[in-house]
């Protein structure tokens, strides 16, 4: 199988590299620590080959031709990059349950520290609720920052009933941001800014996914998918990090999806509306989520090591959670039947609870940074590392999203740099208020 020219040959090395890293993870019960090891191999392996086939794709005869191709613009996943994609899905759909056998559920936490704050963004359902309540339980200052503050403050009461006689009564907060509103963000990292306190980990995990809705937009303008599971987790890590460089070693997870593999980013089109992309719900989707690695892995790269902030990016796996409350009747009860392969909310909860408490995380990331590694951590819904899409790799694509983003949230593109500097940012938003 050496001809690696036909597309054949590059599912044939994909499909090989992905069998040996199934079995490579799924041999023994592992410690962290091994993961870790086998982790970077993995990363580092796949990186090459990834290269490597792509290098061998284009064919030397073809060289030339491929370096006019690259420099001209792509307008889209190419068929296999898409198959990929649709294949990575498809295998995180039958396969999640086995490679995360080794998990316990719900996954122990190290204790933390009551001076151990955590920002959940989203924590009124779903995956964003376990992680609110496992911290909490484990010991953190959990800030649930939610659009509905009486369904928080609803839970947390429950949540202390049953947390009675166990311990410390639960250290939770609710504080009110609807991501649908850039202003509404700013509103509330003013407010968390103005503690002057400590931030130790922002857990970016409200999302949307509007299956089969038609296209919506935000007040700002923007598509309603792009601004709640990229735009305003972007603008809230940015707004935050005074508050996170008080907290350092701090962390920065976003909970991003499998889907990103489906996702295509088209910067001079991030609203969907030039019509040269046909809008649909799965599109939106995981174009924001794949905009989320890329301005992940930008942001990774510009903080300097002495910042002391991780930033990660997390697959929680495929959930049963309120994200099929908009799906066809049918689809969610097929949902409903397949409980084997589908992962609850708790099983869901892990990958985003390992990224913001294993210890060995911050080491990790400063090693990807070192390395000069193109993408920031992945980890995977069986909490170990795993590689982002081939086309979160584009670091000119990323370079791009990353600017992108800046100016439509509003903020100057040295807004980090001066933010570290202990400068003030002015942002474009929540100016309205202040007048
Ligand atoms: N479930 C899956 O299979 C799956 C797979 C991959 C990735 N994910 C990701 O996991 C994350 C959590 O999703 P989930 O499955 O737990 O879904 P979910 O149960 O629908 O939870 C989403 C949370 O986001 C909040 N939210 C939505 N729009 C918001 C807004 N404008 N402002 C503030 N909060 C808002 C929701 O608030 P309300 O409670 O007020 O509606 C809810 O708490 C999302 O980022 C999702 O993309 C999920």
């Amino acid at each position: 199988m050496d001809d690696l020219d036909a597309p054949s040959g590059q599912i044939y090395r994909w499909a090989l590299t992905e069998i040996r890293l199934f079995f490579s993870n799924n041999s023994s019960r592992v410690s962290v620590q091994e993961i870790y090891v086998s982790f970077k191999l993995n990363t580092e392996r796949r990186g090459k080959e990834g290269m490597a086939s792509s290098s061998a794709a284009s064919g030397d005869g073809d060289r030339e031709e491929t370096v006019s191709l690259k420099k001209k613009k792509k307008d889209g996943l190419g068929w296999i990059e898409w198959l990929r994609g649709l294949l990575s899905v498809v295998y995180e759909v039958l396969f999640q349950r086995i490679m995360a056998s080794h998990l316990q559920n719900p996954m122990p936490l190290p204790p933390l520290p009551d001076i151990t704050s955590c920002i959940v963004t989203g924590s009124t359902s779903g995956i964003g609720r376990e992680i609110a309540r496992q911290l909490a339980e484990s010991g953190a200052h959990v800030i649930m920052a939610v659009r509905n503050p009486k369904a928080a403050h609803e839970l947390i009461q429950k949540w202390q009933e049953e947390w009675s006689g166990m311990g410390l009564p639960l250290n939770i907060e609710v504080m009110e941001v609807d991501l649908l509103s850039l202003d509404s963000v700013v509103k509330f990292a003013e407010a968390w800014n103005a503690r002057s306190a400590p931030l130790h980990a922002l857990i970016n995990n409200a999302g949307i996914f509007s299956i089969g809705e038609p296209q919506r937009f935000s007040k700002d303008g923007y598509e309603a998918h792009m601004q709640v599971n990229h735009l305003a987790p972007a603008l809230l890590s940015i707004l935050l990090l005074p508050s996170l460089i008080r907290g350092s070693p701090s962390r920065i997870v976003n909970v991003n999806s499998i889907m990103h593999h489906l996702g295509f980013v088209d910067t001079e089109d991030m609203n969907f509306v030039s019509k040269k992309r046909r809008y649909t719900s799965t599109s939106g989707y995981s174009s924001s989520k794949l905009a989320q690695v890329m301005f992940s892995s930008i942001l990774h790269k510009r903080l300097p090591a002495e910042a002391g902030i991780s930033v990660l990016c997390v697959s929680p796996g495929i959930v049963q959670t309120g994200v099929t409350r908009d799906l066809p009747k049918i689809v969610d009860a097929a949902y409903q039947l397949v409980p084997y392969f589908i992962f609850n909310a708790q099983e869901g909860s892990r990958s985003a609870l390992f990224a913001a408490t294993d210890p060995q995380v911050p080491e990790y990331c400063e090693m990807l940074k070192a390395d000069e590694w193109p993408v920031c951590a992945f980890i995977s819904q069986d909490c170990r590392p795993t590689n982002a899409s081939e086309e979160a790799h584009n670091v000119e694509t990323s370079q791009k999203v990353w600017e992108k983003t800046l100016e439509m949230i509003g903020l100057p593109s040295d807004a980090v740099e001066r933010l570290i500097q202990g400068e003030q940012v002015e942002c474009r938003y929540g100016m309205a208020d202040q007048q």
